[in-house]
């Protein structure tokens, strides 16, 4: 009988469900996106239960394919958008209120308090994060101080907490399993990052109830089994959970230290795999758990850097400013123009992340004149999408000391050959993209079919990977400060 690994990649805008055999191809993939809230400025809210729908539309649309019989599939594997926070009811399952989405900025004033008190230092050292409103922690403080009626269901204990990993192995499973796994765990801020364990004082600073949260998990391994999912049968093995910049890296075969990846996303993140050392950063980046393979397994951790927004500011010109008709348009019209003629657009529209963490600041365009067109604030864009990176790349090699290993490239928007130029050309360094750039999704199989034991090892997986094309560089070293000054001085002027 032929064996599929069935994935579950549940994004920022929509979720996809894919499809791989058992020789590590990617069969199929189908991709539904949902509701994006906007309550407040700086606020962004996800619909749990249009996310849920989501999945299970997708499952239905990828079994039509009939790629595969459902008794075929031997794993599941979850990759998920990371800190995003709800609760809901364990009698039935329901949302108790809108989730906050990891982009959501309501707890800047939250996080501030904790600062200002000096807490800042010790959940560094214990989480390897910063205290900033992008982590879970202060979303579930808020989420159990303005959801109605959470307290009289805290007190019946049928309040459950959890990232959107756990939300939807809960929903596959019935009810019957509350997990997260290790990499998700690491981005709530309340995870010590050596012992893999939820932290009591990390607990008591954010005031979050350990008996509301899930149990902590390896990334690979059976965690659960489907039960009442439409579509499938009962009892598919939950056997891979990572968070999806994790399951990222994993995809990207970098298994060994010093490898690293970037995803172009929602958000833009560049992963580097640091083996059995917790780097602690002294340049604005995060120290975060890669994952854990199985119960035995060492964690391996790596070092982060994220921009909050990359192709988010390709669906703002497309839904906000309305000058392209779909995302894929963008490239064209930035070959309009020859270069970005002076304009920057600084994308922090939901602050600035890594290495700036400025959660109020907002985004700028600037540097326009009677000649600009709207080419040109297409191309400042991807070149905006490009420099971000170059700021983290920067912090990532003044942490390690040394230069990185040429960075491989995923994510939707590494299909944009111009965009990948621009990197290249912006880091000064050379790209390699591979021939499967939805890693995301392909990372989850992998740790779902090293849980069942469809693989073996991940050696076997790198021999899966294959690069499709490299970029080098093209600019010359003038040319490329002189851009980076341009930029540096834009920055500037949206940190003010
Ligand atoms: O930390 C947020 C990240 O997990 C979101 O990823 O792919 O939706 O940009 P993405």
């Amino acid at each position: 009988m032929a064996e599929f690994i069935l994935a579950i990649d549940q994004g920022t805008t929509g979720s996809t469900v894919a499809l791989m055999d058992s020789a590590g191809k990617l069969r199929a993939s189908v991709n539904h996106e949902f509701a994006q809230l906007y309550p407040q400025p700086g606020w962004v809210e996800h619909r749990p239960a249009e996310i849920w729908e989501s999945v299970v539309k997708g499952i239905r649309a990828l079994m039509r394919k009939r790629i595969c019989k459902p008794a075929e599939i031997v794993a599941i594997g979850i990759t998920n958008q990371r800190e995003t926070a709800l609760l809901w009811d364990r009698e039935n399952g329901e949302p108790l209120n809108n989730a906050v989405v990891w982009q959501c900025r309501r707890t800047t004033d939250f996080c501030e308090q904790l600062k200002s008190d000096g807490h800042e230092k010790v959940i560094r050292r214990k989480t390897g994060l910063l205290l900033d409103p992008y982590f879970s922690a202060s979303k579930y403080r808020w989420l159990l101080d303005n959801t109605a009626g959470v307290s009289r269901l805290r007190k019946a204990g049928r309040v459950a907490a959890g990232t959107i990993d756990s939300y939807l192995i809960w929903q596959l499973s019935a009810g019957d399993t509350h997990v997260t796994d290790v990499s998700n765990a690491s981005r709530t801020s309340l995870m010590n990052l050596k012992s893999l364990r939820w932290d009591r004082q990390l607990l008591e600073l954010f005031n979050v109830p350990e008996e509301i949260l899930p149990q902590i998990s390896p990334s690979s391994g059976v965690l659960g089994h489907t039960r009442n999912v439409p579509g499938l049968p009962d009892g598919i093995p939950i056997a891979g959970v990572a968070g999806d910049q994790q399951a990222a890296l994993f995809g990207q075969a970098c298994f060994s230290p010093a490898d690293a990846k970037c995803t172009f996303g929602t958000g833009s993140f560049i992963v580097m795999n640091t083996g059995a050392e917790m780097l602690l950063s002294k340049s604005g980046l995060l120290t975060t758990v890669a994952w854990q393979l199985g119960d035995k397994g060492k964690p391996v951790y790596a070092l982060e850097g994220g921009a909050f927004v990359c192709g988010a500011a390709v669906q703002w010109l497309r839904d906000g400013l309305q000058i392209i008709k779909s995302a894929a348009d963008v490239e064209a019209l930035a070959r309009t123009v020859a270069d970005h003629g002076g304009v920057e657009f600084v994308p922090a529209l939901t602050g600035l992340g890594a290495p700036h963490w400025a959660p109020e600041a907002r985004g700028t365009l600037s540097g326009m004149t009677r000649g600009s067109e709207r080419g040109h604030i297409a191309r400042a864009t991807l070149d905006a999408m490009a420099l971000q990176n170059a700021d983290i790349l920067r912090a990532m090699e003044v942490d390690i000391g040394k230069r990185l290993k040429p960075l491989r490239v995923d994510g939707g928007a590494a299909a944009n050959d111009l965009l990948m130029q621009t990197q290249a050309d912006v880091l000064g360094r050379k790209l390699i993209r591979p021939q499967v750039i939805e890693t995301t999704v392909a990372g989850a199989c992998y740790l779902a079919g090293l849980g069942v034991g469809l693989w073996k090892t991940p050696a076997e997986i790198r021999s899966i990977w294959q690069a499709q094309r490299e970029f080098s560089v093209q600019m010359s070293a003038t040319a490329r400060r002189k851009r980076l000054a341009s930029w540096e001085a834009a920055l500037q002027r949206t940190l003010l």
